[in-house]
C-alpha cells in the first residue's frame, strides 16, 4: 500500500525509519513534493545524499523506483521509448507473401512493438513510482527541453501511436553536481532542494547509523577530523560517502583511536588527490602527532 504523508514530521520521521537521517528542508520539500505533486530538483556537491534521498523516498512511500541515469549524448530513445526494430523486422518477415503493407504497418507499430525506457515506464505505470531523473546536469539543454514537456504535462506524444497519458503520477527527484547552470525553465517548474555538507552532529548520526559497531568517541573524532580536512582548500573535499568508508575501514582494521599513524595510514580513504593528500598530512596530519595540540 503506498503511504501518503500528511505532515512534514511524518515525512521526516518515515525517512528516518528506512535508514535516511533527513535536515530539515529535506522533510519539508520532500513533503511538498509529495502533495503538490511537483519535481524536486536537489542540488549539492558529490556524496551528499542526493541519489540515496529518492531511494529513500521509495522506500518509505512504498513506491517502486524508476532511475534515468543521466550522461553525456542521453537521448529520447534512451530516455522515453524506442521501437524495437528487430521485433518489427521478424513480424514483417514473418507476414504471408501478398498480405497489404497496411496491416502489418498498423502491427508493428502498436505497443506490442514499443520498448519503454524510464521516462514512459514511469509515467505509463499503473502504480504511483518514484522517478529518479539523476545527474540532469550531464544531458545537454535540448534534452532539458524535452523533459520540461514531459514534467508540465505528464503525456508523451508518440507519432505513430498517439498520446500517452500519465496513469499516474510519480514523485520526481532531479539532481545535479552543478557541472552546468541548468535553464530556468526547468527551475521554474520544480521545488528546489539544495543538499550541504551536514553539520557535525548530523553528519556524526549518520556515520553511526551506518556503522553502529563503531565507538562513539571514535565516530566523534572522525567527524571533526573530516570537518577540519573540509575546511582546508582542497581540489575534492570529503563527503559523507568517504566518512562512512572510513568509518567503515576504521571498524574492519579494529581502531580504536585515530592517531597520526592510523590517520596517516587511512587518510586515502577521504582524500584523493595526489596535492590534496600532501595538504592534510601537513595541516592535519601533523596536528594529531601533536598530543597538546587542541584537535
Ligand atoms: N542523510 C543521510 N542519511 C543517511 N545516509 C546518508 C545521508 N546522506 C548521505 N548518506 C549516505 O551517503 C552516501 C552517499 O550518498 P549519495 O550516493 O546519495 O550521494 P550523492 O549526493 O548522490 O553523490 P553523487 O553526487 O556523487 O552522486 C550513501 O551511502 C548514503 O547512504
Ligand atoms: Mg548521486
Amino acid at each position: 500500500m503506498a503511504v501518503e504523508p500528511t505532515s512534514v514530521t511524518d515525512v521526516a520521521d518515515g525517512l528516518r525509519e528506512v535508514g535516511y537521517l533527513p535536515g530539515e528542508s529535506t522533510a519539508l520539500v520532500s513533503y511538498l513534493a509529495a502533495k503538490l505533486g511537483k519535481p524536486v530538483l536537489v542540488e549539492g556537491p558529490a556524496g551528499v545524499g542526493k541519489t540515496e534521498l529518492a531511494k529513500a523516498l521509495s522506500r518509505y512511500l512504498d513506491r517502486a523506483l524508476v532511475r534515468l541515469q543521466c550522461y553525456e549524448g542521453l537521448d529520447e530513445a534512451k530516455a522515453l521509448y524506442e521501437w524495437n526494430y528487430r521485433k518489427q523486422l521478424l513480424r514483417i518477415q514473418a507476414e504471408e507473401r501478398g498480405a497489404g503493407w497496411e496491416s502489418v504497418q498498423e502491427d508493428i507499430f502498436s505497443e506490442d512493438f514499443l520498448l519503454a525506457r524510464p521516462l514512459m515506464t514511469a509515467i505509463a505505470s499503473e502504480e504511483p513510482v518514484v522517478l529518479l531523473i539523476d545527474e540532469i546536469d550531464k544531458t545537454d539543454q535540448e534534452f532539458e527541453a524535452m523533459l520540461l514537456e514531459l514534467l508540465s504535462d505528464f503525456q508523451i506524444s508518440i507519432p505513430e501511436l498517439g498520446r500517452i497519458d500519465a496513469t499516474t503520477q510519480p514523485v520526481v527527484v532531479l539532481t545535479s553536481n552543478n557541472s552546468r547552470e541548468l535553464t530556468e525553465a526547468l527551475k521554474r517548474r520544480c521545488l528546489y532542494l539544495w543538499l550541504d555538507y551536514p553539520e557535525v552532529e548530523h553528519e556524526l548520526a549518520i556515520v553511526r547509523l551506518h556503522t553502529p559497531e563503531l565507538s562513539e568517541t571514535v565516530a566523534r573524532k572522525l567527524v571533526e577530523l573530516v570537518q577540519q580536512v573540509r575546511g582546508l582548500d582542497l581540489k575534492k573535499p570529503p563527503s559523507i560517502a568517504e566518512s562512512i568508508d572510513w568509518a567503515r575501514a576504521l571498524l574492519l582494521l579494529g581502531a580504536d583511536d585515530i592517531d597520526a599513524d592510523v590517520f596517516r595510514e587511512t587518510m586515502s580513504i577521504i582524500v584523493k588527490h595526489r596535492t590534496d593528500l600532501d595538504t592534510v598530512a601537513e595541516r592535519v596530519g601533523v596536528k594529531l602527532s601533536d598530543v597538546n595540540a587542541p584537535l
